[in-house]
């Protein structure tokens, strides 16, 4: 059995639909179901993983060190910045740009996840 918690991403196996979890009950029927391990390094790294920076009232989520593409059939759905124990999300479309700001205070733990419409998921 799994052992799934609050911060993972969940894949069903049936659909392919990304889930989140918000609290894992005890009997978590993981039959159809698999955590979906978030991507740091390899191929793709540079246009994939999240590079968090301070700015003067938050932090900016850039995907990734070179730009990432947002085309229509290929771009980041989702941007979000875990910060002590937070989550902060910016849902994105084709044509944005593939970055969010968060205005909060300075945390001492963060760390951010993106989403990419073909290559999956990414974390910094
Ligand atoms: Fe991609």
């Amino acid at each position: 059995m799994a052992n799934f918690d609050y911060t993972n991403i969940v894949r069903c196996k049936n659909s392919g639909n990304l889930l989140e979890l918000i609290y894992p009950g005890p009997e978590v029927n993981v039959e159809n179901l698999s955590i979906e391990e978030p991507k740091t390094s390899g191929e793709g790294e540079a246009k994939h993983k999240p590079v968090i920076t301070r700015v003067d009232d938050g932090y900016n989520v850039k995907v990734g060190e070179v730009e990432h593409p947002m085309d229509e059939d290929h771009y980041i759905a989702v941007i979000e910045l875990i910060a002590d124990g937070q989550v902060h999300k910016q849902y994105l479309n084709p044509g944005d740009k593939p970055e969010a700001t968060f205005k909060i205070p300075e945390a001492t733990d963060l760390k951010a996840r993106e989403f990419c419409t073909i290559h999956g998921l990414w974390q910094s």
